[in-house]
């Protein structure tokens, strides 16, 4: 594998229709790979798929539903590499929490990420990778975000975990910081949160998308990098 890009390689991008997911299938295409895009909607992967073009695929894949993780690996066959950007939030005070949301948010975060390596780790190269989403809440909790706090914790506690179960497979986590993902966009108040966030985070400024596209193909191409996270967070989590 070239440590320069992703020519000849397959990488599969779950969660593909987000904001970071996209850009992700974007940075991975103008790399050289041939990207699959993932959605819980078949529809969303092959819209996706038309926007980064160059060959991009699509399927259906929900990380809460086990079959269909089965299904898509059986349908791809070996691929090089893997990336899961997906998350479902559980949101508001403990309190007011309901069950099943909590339990979707860990499926997205966590028992998903499992799946995906027990089903599609044991058909990849050994100079294939992993890269999973993390994000700054793990280290600077907030009221009503505990449950991402967890799970973001959860994460970075599988990347290593995972790189030592299927070495020399590499797991990498990515923790992003405040991203204009599109995500924020029903907050009502977005753009002073952003100018906040642009005001005390170290890069005086709020992320973009391609940032994290960049640093995800960086992960990928990285054969030295594994059992790590790296934060492109713009000091987020110090801030
Ligand atoms: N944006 C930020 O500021 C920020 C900050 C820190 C960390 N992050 C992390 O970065 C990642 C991407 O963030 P984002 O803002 O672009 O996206 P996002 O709005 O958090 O959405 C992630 C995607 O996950 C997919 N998803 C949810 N449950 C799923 C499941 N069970 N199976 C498969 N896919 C599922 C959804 O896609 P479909 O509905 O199409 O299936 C959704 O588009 C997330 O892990 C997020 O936690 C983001």
């Amino acid at each position: 594998m070239s440590t320069q890009g992703l020519d000849g390689t397959t990488v599969l991008v779950v969660g593909a229709g987000s904001g970071i997911g996209t850009a992700i299938a974007q940075a991975a295409a103008g790399a050289g790979a041939r990207v699959v895009a993932a959605s819980r909607r078949l529809d969303t992967a092959e819209q996706v798929a038309e926007i980064v073009g160059r060959g991009t695929a699509a399927v259906r894949l929900d990380l809460g539903d086990e079959e269909s993780i089965i299904a898509a690996a059986d349908v791809l066959g070996p691929v090089d590499h893997v990336v899961t950007v997906a998350a479902d939030h559980a949101n508001g005070p403990v309190t007011t929490l309901a069950a099943a949301d909590i339990e979707e948010a860990f499926r997205a975060k966590v028992l998903g990420p499992l799946l995906l390596t027990k089903h599609f780790a044991p058909r990849m190269s050994p100079r294939g990778s992993f890269v999973l989403f993390s994000g700054y809440v793990s280290a600077r909790p907030q009221g009503g975000l505990a449950v991402m706090a967890t799970t973001n914790g959860a994460v970075d506690a599988l990347v290593p975990a995972l790189a030592v179960d299927i070495a020399p497979i590499r797991v990498v986590g990515i923790s992003p910081g405040v991203v204009d993902s599109g995500s924020w966009d029903g907050l009502d108040d977005k753009s002073a949160f952003f100018d906040e966030v642009a005001r005390t985070n170290p890069a005086r400024r709020v992320g973009t998308p391609s940032d994290i596209g960049d640093a995800v193909v960086f992960a990928l191409t990285n054969p030295f990098l594994t059992a790590t996270t790296v934060h492109v967070d713009g000091g987020q989590r110090v801030a």
